[in-house]
């Protein structure tokens, strides 16, 4: 493996010490292979420079094409966009049906008995869903929520495990024009309180229980909680997935089985105008009450087919394994509906990774095929940590393309992904986008770009990233400061439910005109794309600002280092002082030396200015439930506090309680 190529900062003068200092210096690149290129869905250079231009100078022509070509319209629409700064409207005049492009459209074709869906649950059952049943049994499900009394605009959450019936259930809801918003799974009954109470929900979806690590999540009693304190709610739908006995409200509850028992599978999905609300997912800010993000519908849908179609160069044959929990806007977007808007098929996996052994995912690639593998850098961290023997078990030789989302992925995981998973053979796309974007909006195209480890690259098309310093002025390439985008998208949420003003000012306010994504970033000499971390953890330390990934990224480059935090601590002489949380590797001990050969570590790869005030070793790191890192928890922990803000969103308390206990 090539050295890493990390040099001490030399901040250019004119970039003003309000912009974020770059410590990574990391410049491999990596070629798609000729063959991959060949029978890309994109494969030249030139071609995808043409389009983007296109894209961004004539925006209305580009979206207008690509939004006849890749959907089915039940009305034609007149007007490709509606631009009053910060509301977007799309495809105005315009009626379809979401669930009718996913699925009614694929009918009568070669796809029709494709398996839609291959799910397989964590005991190890299997399940193959063809495009006609899986359209069979949306439309089962929809004639059924009709007769709950369900109608268009209603607002139904879905609380259920990772299994078919979720996407059955978002697919039914989209067909009718009822907007879902889906609850991810782990979260608690106070979490479904206040979301089922923001959106004033009439209709909630659950099962008895889902499979987790070997033991079941009792989704049913969490909702029974919940429901405690909903007026809103009038039914609750269960599904049967591990047949334990559960509570049951006379009236209130229906048996999924029972409710679809012999309800006609014939539907006709009526249009929708383009700008109906879709689904609203609640995404937790770092303070504060969630924020319910609003997607409508066929500027979403089009924003994930193309990303889909492009971005994971998509074949007819290709079976496709995103990892994401359909309770993430991944799991929207590169489970559900760009999927299967293209005709994919989507493996679904119900459980954990490791169980019943760590090699899970790799056990489930060479059983079933799969070519394409999208997961998170937190994921490949885990993997990396429980060693590569797990790995080593299997071929993997029908993998063509990975993905990462999620985080920034240090150089050491793209490369230990790049060789131990993709046997460095197949691209990678690190792929940048959010909740609020809908759809990936910075990313390698596979037979495109010429990969570097840790960088998400190029703008997909329609998407002008700006990196501007506080005066809103342009970071010269190599500077960091914060990334806002430019234009508007197709995919963009359209407001946070019930509270426009906060729609605004969350991201319309920082710079007038531009869209600020709340993070920090920065353009390197190719022009390339480098998010270091969310511009609230930017640490400053003796005036400069460094991103959290970079000094992380230099940290598990250590042998030894799982993963790590950086945070800051208040410092009256420095500003800030770098306290580091470490995670170590199997095998390695915690030590006072170990301490210092890790500051030395980072003195060395990036330079002394960044060299760790403190190194605390954890056995874990506190992190939300879809795996990024709660700096902000460590950040009161290393200010020797206790942990205040809001918790709910955190995977597991007793991480923060342990860490808590060290400090005394
Ligand atoms: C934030 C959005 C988008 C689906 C999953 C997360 C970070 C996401 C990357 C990446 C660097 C990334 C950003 C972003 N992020 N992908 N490839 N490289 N950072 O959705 O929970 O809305 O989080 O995740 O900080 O703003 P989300």
């Amino acid at each position: 493996m090539p050295a890493r190529n990390i040099s001490i900062p030399n901040q250019p003068s004119n970039v003003t010490n309000q912009t974020i200092t770059s410590v990574s210096r990391e410049h491999r690149k990596f070629r798609p292979s000729a063959e991959f290129q060949r029978q890309a869905n994109l494969g030249s250079y030139a071609a995808y420079k043409r389009l983007y231009a296109e894209s961004v100078n004539t925006p209305n022509k580009f979206w207008g094409r690509q939004a006849k070509e890749l959907l089915t319209w039940q009305k034609p629409f007149k007007k490709v966009l509606d631009w009053k700064l910060p509301h977007a409207k799309w495809f105005l005049g315009g009626q379809l049906n979401v669930a009718a492009n996913c699925l009614d459209r694929h009918l009568g074709t070669a796809r029709e008995n494709k398996a839609a869906i291959i799910f397989e649950g964590e005991p190890g059952d299997v399940r193959t869903i063809t495009y006609k049943q899986l359209h069979r049994e949306v439309c089962q499900f929809a004639n059924a929520l009709t007769a709950l009394g369900l109608a268009k605009g209603d607002r139904a959450a879905i609380y259920l495990p990772m299994v078919p019936e979720a996407a059955v259930a978002m697919l039914a809801c989209a067909r009718l024009g009822v907007i879902h918003t889906v609850i991810f799974g782990g979260f608690s009954s106070e979490a479904i309180k206040d979301r089922v109470n923001d959106c004033q929900a009439k209709l909630v979806i659950t099962a008895d229980g889902g499979w987790r690590r070997g033991k079941i999540i009792d989704l049913k009693t969490n909702v029974d909680r919940a429901l405690a304190g909903t007026p809103t709610v009038e039914h609750v739908v269960v599904l049967k997935r591990t047949g334990q006995p559960v509570a049951f409200s006379e009236g209130r509850d229906r048996w999924w089985h029972d409710l679809v028992a012999g309800v006609s599978a014939e539907h006709k999905a009526k249009g929708h105008d383009s700008e109906h609300p879709l689904f609203i997912l609640y995404t937790s800010g770092s303070t504060g009450k969630p924020k319910g993000v609003l997607h409508t519908s066929a500027g979403y849908l089009l924003g994930t087919t193309i990303t889909t179609k492009y971005v994971f160069d998509l074949k007819e044959t290709d079976i496709y394994f995103c990892t994401a929990d359909i309770g993430w806007i991944t799991g929207h977007s590169y489970v559900v509906y760009g999927p299967l808007a293209n005709g994919a098929t989507v493996l679904m996996y119900e459980g954990a990774p490791n169980h019943p052994e760590p090699d899970r995912f790799w056990d489930i690639i060479d059983r079933h095929g799969v070519t394409i593998f999208y997961t998170a850098p937190t994921a490949i961290r885990a993997f990396m940590r429980w060693g590569d023997d797990y790995v080593k078990k299997h071929s993997l030789k029908s993998l063509r393309l990975l993905g990462s989302v999620g985080e920034p992925i240090n150089p050491e995981a793209w490369m230990w992904y790049h060789t131990l998973i993709g046997k460095k053979r197949c691209p990678i796309v690190d792929t940048w986008w959010q909740t609020e974007t809908g759809a990936i909006m910075v990313t390698p195209l596979p037979g495109v770009t010429a990969t570097t480890p840790g960088s998400c690259t190029l703008p997909f098309f329609g998407v002008v990233p700006k990196i501007l310093d506080e005066q809103g002025k342009e970071v010269p390439r190599g500077g960091g400061g914060k990334l806002f985008l430019k234009n508007p998208w197709p995919s963009m949420l359209r407001t946070l439910w019930g509270d426009d003003e906060r729609y605004k000012k969350q991201y319309w306010s920082e710079l007038p005109g531009y869209y600020f994504a709340g993070d920090g970033a920065r353009f390197d000499e190719d022009g390339y794309l480098w998010v270091v971390g969310r511009i609230d953890d930017v640490l400053n330390v003796s005036g400069h600002r460094i991103g959290t990934a970079e000094v992380e990224s230099a940290l598990v480059s250590h042998p030894s280092v799982a993963e790590a935090a950086v945070v800051g601590r208040p410092d009256e002489l420095k500003g800030q002082a770098l306290v580091v949380f470490v995670t170590l590797k199997n095998g390695f001990a915690a030590s006072p030396q170990h301490k210092e050969e890790l500051r030395a570590h980072v003195a060395k790869e990036i330079g002394s200015l960044a060299r760790p005030d403190d190194v605390r070793f954890a056995a874990a790191l506190p992190k939300t439930r879809s795996g990024k890192i709660m700096r902000r928890i460590l950040k009161e922990i290393a200010a020797g506090g206790t942990v205040k803000g809001d918790t709910t969103t955190l995977e597991d308390f007793n991480v923060v309680a342990a860490l808590q206990s060290q400090e005394e």
